[in-house]
C-alpha cells in the first residue's frame, strides 16, 4: 500500500499518494488548483512550497514548484497566488489593424466584461481555426473599455492563424476566448522598482504590465525595455510616449538591426541595456526565449524576483509541423508559446 501524504494547498487539505504528480493528486481528490498545459511549458501550475519536500519540478527560485511536474514526497504545504478562475465566453472580432508590417492588433468584442490580471494570457479559438495563446494588452491608444480586449498578433506567412487575419479572419469573425492563464502578471503592493524587459509581440503583456503597475502608483520606479528585431517593427512609439510622461519612468527602445535613423533608439540586444538589479527589484519579462531566460538569471543572480513570458517561434511551419514542434517543446521543456499561434516575439 502506497504511503499517503498530507497536502495542504491555501488551507484545503488533501491526501496524495507518495510519488504522484502533485497536480493529479490535487486534480484527483477534486481540489481546483491552476493549470494548463500539464507538460511544465505555461507556468499556470506554480504553486509556492511553503513546507515540505517534492521531487523534481522546482523552478530556479527553488520555493516554486510547477505542480504538474513535482511528485510528492512529503507532506506539503503550498500557497498559489490569487488569480480569477478561468472562463469561456465567445467574442466577436471588432477590429483589425496593421502595426506594423509583422504585427496586427485585434480587438474582440465579448458580452461581458472578462476578468484577468495585467500580464495574463488567454486561449483564443477563431471559429475553423486552432486554438492559440495571446496575451490581452492595454489599447495603445485611448481608453480601455471592459468589454473590449486587445491584441497584437505577429503574422506569420505560414501560420495557421496569423496569416489568415484580414484575409479568412476578418471584422465579425466568432472567437472561442477561455483563460486567464499565466503567473507573469502585476503583483500590486511592490514598493521597489520595476524592471521590464520586452521583445516582438512580448510587448503585448508587458505593456499590462507597465500600465497596472503605473497606475497604481504613478509616482514609480520603472524602467521598461522594449525591443524589436527591425525598425518597422517597432510598433508601441506611441505608447512609449504615454508612458513617458511619468515623472520616474525610463524607457529604453532597442532595435537589434544597425539603424540611423534615431539616436534615441539603441542597437543591440536588451539585456545590454538591463540596469544594475537588486534583491528590492520586481523583474518581468516577455519575448524571445533566449532574452526571457537571460533576463531571469540575471535576475537570479542579483537576488531579484522575475517572472517570464516565454514566446518560441516556429516560423515556416505548416499546421502538423507546428502540432509536433509544440510537443516535442513541452516534453523538452522549451518554452510555451510557440508563434503564429501563441503571440509571437
Ligand atoms: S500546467 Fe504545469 S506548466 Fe503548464
Amino acid at each position: 500500500m502506497p504511503k499517503t501524504c498530507k497536502v495542504t494547498f491555501n488551507g484545503e487539505t488533501f491526501y496524495a499518494n507518495c510519488g504522484d504528480m502533485l497536480l493529479d493528486g490535487a486534480l484527483m481528490s477534486g481540489v481546483e488548483m491552476p493549470h494548463d498545459c500539464r507538460s511544465g511549458v505555461c507556468g499556470a501550475c506554480k504553486v509556492r512550497l511553503v513546507n515540505g519536500k517534492v521531487y523534481g519540478g522546482t523552478d530556479a527560485s527553488g520555493d516554486t514548484i510547477y505542480a504538474c511536474q513535482a511528485r510528492v514526497i512529503s507532506d506539503l504545504t503550498l500557497e498559489a497566488e490569487p488569480t480569477p478562475d478561468p472562463t469561456s465566453a465567445m467574442a466577436r472580432v471588432v477590429d483589425l489593424v496593421r502595426l506594423a508590417p509583422d504585427v496586427v492588433g485585434v480587438t474582440l468584442e465579448l458580452p461581458r466584461p472578462f476578468a484577468y490580471l495585467p500580464g495574463q494570457y488567454c486561449k483564443l479559438q477563431f471559429r475553423g481555426f486552432p486554438a492559440r495563446c495571446y496575451s490581452p494588452t492595454y489599447p495603445l491608444q485611448g481608453a480601455p473599455d471592459d468589454r473590449l480586449l486587445h491584441f497584437h498578433i505577429r503574422r506569420l506567412p505560414s501560420g495557421a492563424v496569423s496569416s489568415a487575419l484580414g484575409s479568412k479572419i476578418r471584422i465579425g469573425h466568432r472567437v472561442r476566448l477561455s483563460g486567464p492563464f499565466g503567473s507573469a502578471f502585476h503583483r500590486p503592493n511592490h514598493l521597489g522598482r520595476i524592471v521590464i524587459v520586452a521583445s516582438g509581440t512580448g510587448f503585448a503583456p508587458m505593456w499590462s504590465v507597465a500600465v497596472g503597475a503605473i497606475t497604481e502608483r504613478p509616482q514609480r520606479d520603472l524602467v521598461l525595455i522594449v525591443a524589436s528585431r527591425k525598425l518597422q517593427s517597432f510598433y508601441m512609439d506611441g505608447a512609449l510616449c504615454r508612458l513617458a510622461l511619468f515623472p520616474n519612468v525610463t524607457i529604453i527602445p532597442v532595435v537589434s538591426e544597425q539603424q540611423s535613423v534615431s539616436s534615441v533608439l539603441r542597437s543591440g540586444r536588451p539585456t545590454d541595456y538591463l540596469p544594475d538589479l537588486s534583491p528590492s527589484d520586481l523583474v518581468y519579462t516577455a519575448g524571445a526565449p533566449a532574452m526571457t531566460e537571460a533576463v531571469a538569471k540575471i535576475a537570479a543572480a542579483a537576488g531579484a524576483r522575475c517572472y517570464t513570458d516565454p514566446f518560441v517561434s516556429n516560423p515556416g511551419e505548416d499546421e502538423q509541423a507546428g502540432l509536433i514542434a509544440r510537443v516535442v517543446g513541452w516534453f523538452d521543456g522549451s518554452p510555451r508559446k510557440n508563434e503564429d499561434e501563441l503571440h509571437a516575439a
